[in-house]
């Protein structure tokens, strides 16, 4: 594995890759999700390209920006074991300039995370645009656990027609549940107990649609009832472009939550 800081070693190498590239873009502090997005690219393509990078333009003032877990050692340890060929790991300077062409995503970004987060996701994909052009992958591997960002990375690949394939990878769970993430750590023993209601409270709502429910209100009451202990930031029901839906449809809903736990907002979901 080679691991690359600067836009023109990646670039040069770049040209000379006539295979298919899979990109994994991360932030760093890996984990068992991104694992499985790395060796979802492995298998598909000849090369495989990480990238690294804490992006100071999707936190918002006071977010966790400089307190975001970093693990660079282990982080390159596990991209070696799993055998990734090329690990970008710019720098702030590297990836900005003083002066910058802006993002806007799309309305639909200010609903959900983007309410509590606005102008998050025009730095996600301000970010992943920039990475898209200097790895210009075949194939890109996203996780379902984002999927409001995953929505709208999909979009904008369409809107800005990128030649890029948006792969979207399952949520990796641990074996009692709690969807992985790398805030995970940041919860106590209590409060990773209690974390569990959120994906109990998926699993229930996915087991009540299985036995005929369409009804959104009886859906969300079934999950607010589980979760009554927990401080819920909220529990949406749309369709996979992110309209509220009053029924459920199969194949085309999600079941979004995010409860927070102190400081940490943790979020869950089911694509139904
Ligand atoms: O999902 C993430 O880790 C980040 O939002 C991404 C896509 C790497 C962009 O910084």
């Amino acid at each position: 594995m080679k691991i690359l800081k600067t836009i023109e070693e990646l670039q040069n190498i770049r040209k000379t890759i006539t295979s298919n590239v899979g990109f994994v873009p991360t932030m760093g502090a890996l984990h068992d999700g991104h694992i499985s997005l790395i060796k979802q690219a492995r298998k598909d393509n000849d090369i495989v390209i990480v990238s690294i990078f804490v992006n100071p333009t999707q936190f918002l003032p006071g977010e966790d920006l400089d307190a975001y877990p970093r693990k660079e050692e282990a982080d390159k340890k596990i991209c070696e074991l799993c055998k990734v060929d090329y690990l970008f790991m710019p720098k702030i300077s590297t990836m900005y300039s003083k002066e910058e062409i802006l993002i806007k995503a799309p309305n639909k970004s200010y609903i959900l995370e983007g309410l509590s987060r606005p102008g998050h996701f025009d730095g996600v994909l301000q970010v992943v645009l920039k990475l898209f052009g200097i790895t210009q992958p075949t194939n890109a591997y996203f996780g379902k656990k984002d999927a409001q960002q995953l929505s709208l990375i999909s979009q904008m690949v369409k809107n800005l027609f990128l030649p890029i394939n948006i792969v979207s990878c399952e949520i990796v769970r641990e074996s009692d549940g709690l969807a992985l993430s790398s805030r995970n750590i940041y919860l106590s023993s209590k409060q990773r107990e209690e974390a569990l209601l959120i994906s109990r409270s998926l699993y229930s709502a996915g087991a009540l649609i299985a036995k005929g429910e369409v009804d959104v209100k009886i859906i969300k009451n079934r999950i607010l009832e589980i979760m009554r202990t927990l401080d819920v930031e909220y529990v949406a029901i749309v369709d996979r472009d992110f309209n509220e839906i009053k029924e459920i449809e199969l194949k085309n809903t999600i079941i979004l939550i995010v409860a927070k736990f102190g400081n940490t907002r943790l979020l869950d979901n089911i694509w139904l």
